[in-house]
């Protein structure tokens, strides 16, 4: 029996855990990948770009690579080396980019998918929401093409760039208070859930021990993306950006509320803070479906079976 697809966008800024995300995305018969976007974030856009290729190359990913917004809507970028190494995405040696960049931009790609697509797509966004904000905004009238957008950002908790915001919220905070209220659904993966997503390195070592040429990378990933974890006293790598993909095609395994949710923007100590009505005081109909957990020993085993699938894998290093 043949497998409904679903088409997607991947939006992203790899990144390590992007990475791990697209290659889990990669394994999956329930999508249909329509292209790549990359956005400014974990490093400046050409970096991220590049990752982007690399890994597409890696995955023998047949889509278009569309580099969008270098610079948040309003803010200035913020960056952060300290997780991901000065490329963006340090560690194993990756294959060189197999098709050139393409000629649109991410927003063109995204319009352009969008419009082609006889059935609503999926976009999963996983670095700071700049080029959908700026989709939604140059595009209103696509809304309804949009089935979902699965972020990982933010959260209900806590911050962990500052006290109260996430990274890819906090890098660009209006582009994620335009997702909020431009009707379209969300489902967001903030910090409540990516931060019980947490893989052991005895876990990882599943991973290696598999012994195909995407599990030896996804592993040497790992390796890399924990030693800053460690120094701050992580016992295992917070796997963010694989939530916003695997919340949608395994949601049994997740803990997923309806909230409303808005993007705080303006206050002193809680810019980029996503504030969730938890209790529905507000009154406001939910926006939202917000993860808040999951069945970590499921989330690690989908993820090794995911890595499994690329055995016999070839790649020109
Ligand atoms: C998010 O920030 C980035 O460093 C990760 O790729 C993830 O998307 C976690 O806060
Ligand atoms: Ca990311």
């Amino acid at each position: 029996m043949s497998i409904k697809k679903r088409p997607v966008i991947l939006d992203g800024d790899p990144g390590h855990d992007d990475a791990i995300a697209w290659v889990l995305a990669a394994s999956m018969p329930e999508f249909d990948i329509k292209a790549i976007t990359t956005v400014a974030g974990n490093q400046t856009l050409a970096k991220v770009t590049y990752n982007a290729r690399r890994i597409a190359a890696l995955l023998h990913l047949d889509v278009e690579v569309a580099k969008g917004r270098a610079v948040p809507l309003m803010s200035d970028l913020i960056i952060a080396p300290n997780f991901h190494g000065e490329s963006g995405l340090d560690g194993p040696k990756l294959p060189e980019p197999e098709h050139p960049e393409s000629s649109l931009s991410a927003i063109e790609m995204m319009a352009k998918v969008l419009q082609e697509s006889e059935e609503k797509v999926t976009i999963i966004a996983t670095g700071p929401q700049t080029n959908v904000g700026a989709l939604l905004l140059t595009h209103p009238e696509l809304k309804e093409k949009i089935e979902v957008i699965s972020t990982m950002g933010g959260g209900i908790r806590n911050g962990n760039w500052t006290p109260a915001a996430e990274f890819n919220i906090l890098v660009d905070p209006e582009a994620s208070y335009l997702e909020y209220h431009s009707g379209v659904p969300v489902q967001m993966c903030g910090l409540d859930v990516t931060e019980q997503a947490i893989v052991y390195p005895e876990d990882w070592e599943r991973i290696r021990a598999l012994n195909n040429p995407v599990a030896k990378t996804v592993a040497e990933w790992f390796d890399f993306f924990f030693i800053h974890l460690s120094e701050l006293g992580w016992k295992g790598a917070t796997l963010h950006d694989p939530c916003a993909v695997l919340s949608l095609i395994h949601p049994e395994i997740f803990d997923i509320r309806d909230y409303y949710v808005t993007t705080e923007l303006s206050g002193l100590y809680t810019r980029g803070e996503t504030v969730a009505d938890v209790y529905g005081i507000t009154g406001n109909k939910p926006n939202c479906k917000a993860v808040v957990g999951l069945d970590r020993q499921k989330f690690v085993d989908y993820l090794v079976e995911a890595c499994a699938k690329f055995e016999g894998w070839e790649v020109n290093l």
